[in-house]
């Protein structure tokens, strides 16, 4: 079969590698009908996530087609459309029986393209099938469910969850990438009285009004402190989501919440923040962090089936799965592309011009 596969820092191809097999009786291998590309591949890419070893399979984020199951598994079978996550459980170490699947600590969490073969591949081995895929309802296509394998349940429990937003909040979220997209998104099913995103890019800006934000701050150019401040009655907000990863972004967000307020940094953080205990103490804040645990993708899953979420703004860009470098390249330039998220697709879609298919790339559906 072909798979994306990543050769070290910079290096990556699409490229034959031998057919993924089963290994034990509770793995599914499933047939790669749509994936995307996350941010996190990105970083993996730029040797930020050293555990990935070269010769790894990249992706993890997949629907697709189950082609063989083990002895073992029993709830789903040669034929079933699954969501396959970016989080894999176990179902029996102490964490996932809590519901804590990030934290599985019996062979699962975020285990593709990570620490085993990923999902940007014609077929793939999905470990511990019967906890961990999700069948796709009939009337449901790949790309309305393909968002959950991440960013919608990342930014559902990180974000809104630990955030605990309730109905009438002022809700402000830093960081207008696909995850603070997606918080805007979440955050409006409970119906928060304002939601006001702020990022250091106009075009993500203009993203999250479409996305559902009352206002934007553009803080690279405006005092977003002061801003806030004016917006709130001089009380600060009462939950900010950092959804950016960097110190002054996570800073910004415990300058801006309200006494008593919650504070839920969705980031991934690279380097150290600090924080202002010496301001913060008094003010009853609460600081929330994690990685995602998917607990929410079934009930995700059927606010899409009743049309009461529509992820289809987050697909700007498709491209045939065999196109996978081209797709990088476009998610690679967001600046440029407004890439979103990319749809890779098994099945041939229309083909790009040959000359500089970068910059030929059409956005859909946004
Ligand atoms: N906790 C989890 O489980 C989890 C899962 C997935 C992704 N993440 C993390 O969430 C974060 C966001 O992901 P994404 O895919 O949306 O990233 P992204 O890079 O596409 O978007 C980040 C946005 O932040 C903006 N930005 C950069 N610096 C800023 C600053 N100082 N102030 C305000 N805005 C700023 C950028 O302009 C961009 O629009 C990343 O750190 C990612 O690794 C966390
Ligand atoms: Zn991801
Ligand atoms: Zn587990």
């Amino acid at each position: 079969m072909k798979a994306l596969v990543y050769h070290g820092p910079g290096q990556r191809a699409w490229e034959v590698v031998p057919d993924p097999v089963l290994l034990e009786p509770t793995d599914a291998i499933v047939k790669i009908d749509t994936t995307t590309i996350c941010g996190t591949d990105l970083h993996i890419l730029k040797g930020d996530v050293p555990e990935v070893t070269p010769g790894t399979i990249l992706g993890h984020e997949a629907v697709g087609t189950v082609v063989e199951v083990g002895a073992a598994v029993t709830t789903v079978e040669p034929g079933d459309r699954v969501l396959v996550s970016c989080i894999t459980s176990c179902g029996r170490c102490r964490f996932c029986k809590e519901g804590h699947y990030g934290l599985c600590t019996g062979g699962g969490g975020w285990i593709f393209g990570h620490t085993i073969n990923g999902l940007q591949a014609e077929y793939a081995r999905v470990p511990f099938a019967d906890t961990s895929v999700y069948k796709v309802p009939d009337g449901l296509t790949d790309e309305d469910v393909l968002f959950l394998a991440d960013i919608l349940p990342t930014a559902f429990e990180v974000g809104v969850l630990n955030g605990g937003v309730q109905p009438g909040d002022t809700v402000a979220i830093v960081g207008a990438g696909p995850i603070g997209l997606a918080t805007i998104m979440t955050a409006k099913l409970f119906t928060p009285s304002h939601i006001v995103a702020i990022d250091l890019a106009d075009a993500r800006l203009e993203k999250a009004l479409e996305f559902g934000a009352d206002s934007t701050i553009n803080n690279g150019r405006d005092d977003a402190l002061a801003m806030i401040m004016e917006l709130t009655g001089g009380l600060g907000v009462d939950v900010a989501v950092e959804a950016v990863g960097v110190p002054e972004s996570f800073e910004l967000c415990t300058s801006i919440v309200r006494p008593g307020g919650h504070v839920a940094n969705v980031g991934v953080h690279g380097h150290s923040a600090t924080l202002h205990l010496e301001t913060l103490w008094i003010r009853d804040i609460t600081i929330t962090t994690g990685l995602v645990d998917t607990t929410t993708t079934a009930q995700l899953m059927r606010l899409i089936q009743e049309r009461r979420l529509d992820p289809s703004p987050f697909a700007t860009h498709h491209f045939s799965l065999t196109d996978a470098e081209t797709a990088y390249d476009v998610f690679g330039a967001a600046a440029e592309t407004n890439a979103l998220k990319v749809v890779l697709t098994a099945e041939p879609v229309p083909a790009l011009p040959v000359t500089d298919a970068v910059k030929q790339a059409e956005p859909v559906g946004v």
